[in-house]
């Protein structure tokens, strides 16, 4: 004898309730993790917290007598909700060892737009090789044709036990006449 069709149900309408919560609220997480991940990840000032502020760059002896900068990595300790990464690159800076015994430090970002400058010993300047800025030995615009709209940023330096550099380091706007802060 044959048996009559089965028929499904009718869905709960709490159970449709329920699965479509269940889809908004995991596309919303789905949105909003990465996007903090990112932000933690992007955010200078985020990683730049642990430690002070201050990273450690170089030792003394890694400095020319003669006074010719030399560029550096900037790496910090990389936190976020989930992990701890050490060694993150966050930047590059010149380190130039100064007459009085200091150490000066400039982020080798270019003012004008971001790319990295570099150290030209021959012409005893630093030089952005995107639209040609140069800068003096102590960061002063020194062509004004330069689009750059100020000089290279400085950051604040310590020189602690053992010859070792700590740099305070920061990110500024490029493109403003005023340092501002990112
Ligand atoms: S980014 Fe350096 S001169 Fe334009």
């Amino acid at each position: 004898m044959a048996h009559p069709p089965t028929v499904p149900p009718p869905p709960d309408r709490r159970d449709f309730l329920a699965q479509a919560a269940a889809v908004v609220i995991g596309g919303a997480l789905a949105l909003v993790a990465p996007a903090a991940g990112l932000f933690v990840l992007f955010d200078p000032l985020r990683r730049k917290a642990e430690g002070g502020g201050a990273v450690w760059v170089a030792s003394l002896a890694a400095l020319p007598e003669s006074g010719e900068p030399r560029q550096f990595p900037v790496l910090a300790t990389h936190v976020d909700a989930w992990n701890r990464t050490p060694n993150v690159r966050v930047g590059a800076v010149f380190l130039q060892r100064l007459a009085d015994g200091g150490v000066r430090a400039f982020n080798a970002s270019c003012p004008h737009a971001g790319c990295f400058v570099g150290f030209r010993a021959d012409k005893n300047c630093y030089l952005c090789p995107c639209h040609n800025s140069t800068f003096e030995l102590d960061g002063q615009v020194k062509d004004r044709t330069s689009p750059a709209p100020r000089g290279l940023d400085d950051l604040p330096v310590e020189i602690r036990p053992g010859g070792e550099i700590w740099v305070r380091f920061q990110n500024f706007r490029p493109g403003e006449k005023e340092r501002v802060p990112v």
